[in-house]
């Protein structure tokens, strides 16, 4: 089916002929030898994904959510605690939570979109035992601030770095902040899989053994019961995949950075264009602007056949299920009127950005 876009958000198909063959091979490969279970890819990977980041472990699992809700029980959350989350994120940060029976309690963000550490001491009650950050649109959240609020009050920080793969502040890469980190793998995320995917990233040998019970119904050697959990595993087929992927990640991170690049250049002068500190290293998973002019601007580029999107239009805080809570995020609710995505993946041509560009300063110069 063809697009009805002449410049459309994201698209999933494989171009690159050299990269598809590899995917291909590595498929092939897992179903010649037929260990499809936690098979020696999905160990790879995970010894990959470890040492990519320097930390101990990395412990494959079935998705972002899963990696989410694996680790915050493994973290012991669960009913009478609380947990404080950002206002603004894909609303499985909040889900996961909810699922240990923890409450979420959410922070507002700042100007970089990501939880804002000035609001923490808000939020934090005598029942508060996590922080999670979310390093959204590919930015790592001011981890330092979290941190020193974190140890003062004795709270366990997990990353949600589901967006951040590839980001580093100071150097150092998103995943390495907190106790443990979550990330997916989605096939929208920067380092993608064919299907879904997640991982968890830790340095505590218990910790990562309770993640690898829980991660299969809470079984030991895969058999013994020891507590209730879901099948959380990563499919070795994607594993395979990945493992591709991942060598080809410095080619998506370039790309990335170079249109953004190009945005930041020709877009400063109309709108608020993601600003990268001098410390930091963004990666990009969106391309993110502000203007108060949003849904005019949304509506003039659709009608140009540029797919935009907004991520994501309602707040985790104002969704139907935790709306009881009655949270207070009134710097979220004025940011979240004013955000919008445009195309920015790396598949995209020097042609096509252009095309969004022209067509974004033609709108403000009107
Ligand atoms: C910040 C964030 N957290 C969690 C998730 C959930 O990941 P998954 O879709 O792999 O379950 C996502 C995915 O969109 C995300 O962006």
């Amino acid at each position: 089916m063809t697009t009805p876009w002449k410049v459309s958000f994201l698209d999933l198909s494989v171009h690159d002929d050299e990269e598809r063959a590899e995917l291909l091979a590595a498929v092939e490969r897992v179903l010649r030898h037929g260990r499809i279970v936690l098979g020696p890819e999905h160990h790879q990977l995970e010894t990959r994904l470890a040492q990519h980041h320097g930390r101990a472990y990395a412990v494959g699992c079935g998705s972002g959510s899963q990696a989410l809700f694996l680790a915050f029980r493994a973290a012991g959350l669960g009913p009478g605690d609380e947990v404080i989350v950002p206002a603004l994120s894909y609303i499985a940060t909040a889900n996961a939570v909810s699922l240990t029976g923890a409450t979420p309690v959410f922070c507002d963000i700042g100007d970089d979109l990501n939880l804002d550490p000035k609001d923490l001491a808000r939020c934090r009650t005598e029942k508060t035992k996590a922080v999670v950050p979310v390093h959204f649109t590919g930015k790592i959240a001011d981890m330092a601030a979290i941190n020193a609020f974190a140890l003062e009050h004795d709270l366990r920080v997990i990353e949600d770095a589901s967006q951040a793969f590839g980001a580093k502040r100071n150097g150092k890469p998103a995943g390495t902040f907190g106790h443990a980190a979550c990330f997916s793998m989605n096939p929208m995320k920067v380092l993608a899989a064919c299907g879904e995917a997640g991982f968890i990233l830790c340095d505590e040998e218990v910790f990562k053994e309770r993640l690898v019970t829980l991660r299969y119904n809470g079984t030991v050697n895969r058999e013994t019961c020891v507590e209730p959990g879901p099948n959380g595993r990563l499919d070795t087929l994607q594993a395979a995949m990945l493992l591709v992927r991942l060598d080809r990640f410095h080619l998506l991170e370039q790309r990335r950075r170079a249109i953004a690049a190009y945005y930041h250049e020709r877009l400063a002068p109309y709108v608020r264009v993601p600003r990268e500190d001098p410390d930091c290293h963004d990666i990009y998973y969106t391309y993110t602007i502000q203007t108060d002019r949003r849904d005019a601007l949304l509506a003039h580029l659709t009608e140009q056949g540029i797919e935009c999107k907004i991520q994501h239009p309602i707040l985790m805080p104002h969704q139907p299920y935790y709306a009881p809570l009655n949270s207070s995020v009134p710097h979220a609710d004025q940011v979240i009127k004013k955000v919008l995505c445009i195309p920015a993946n790396e598949k995209l041509t020097d042609a096509q950005i252009e095309v969004v560009a022209d067509a974004i300063i033609a709108f403000f110069e009107t």
